[in-house]
């Protein structure tokens, strides 16, 4: 782990099991954290199309049988390979991505 920056604790790793999408409500950072195939992806839980949280819950975030997040504002569906909108009102337009690491089974949102 880079202890250059400061880190902040998301969840043990058994609070996100394969193939889950969940948000977290962090100090300072809302965000949403996808586990599919073995990969972990991180997102500012905010949508470009409005500005508004994807969701203020983890439930209905999660297309697991496409593979995407789907904002329940208005419906806007993000790729989570790079959180680009490929459906909806912002298409095209990206969720912002934040950094996270696991460490000795911990995941953390680096600074
Ligand atoms: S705020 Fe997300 S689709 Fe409108």
């Amino acid at each position: 782990m880079d202890t250059a920056h400061a880190t902040q604790l998301i969840c043990h790793m058994e609070e996100l099991p394969e193939d889950s999408a969940i948000r977290f409500l962090l100090a300072d950072c809302d965000l949403i954290v996808i586990h599919r195939k073995g990969r972990l992806y991180g997102y500012r839980n905010e949508c470009p199309h409005m500005n508004l949280p994807l969701s203020n819950r983890s439930k209905g975030i999660f297309d697991k049988d496409q593979g995407h997040l789907v904002c329940i504002q208005h419906a806007a569906v993000f790729d989570i390979e790079n959180g680009r909108c490929v459906k909806g009102p912002c298409l095209g337009m990206e969720l912002e991505s934040v950094n996270i690491e696991t460490n000795n089974g911990k995941l953390f949102l680096k600074e």
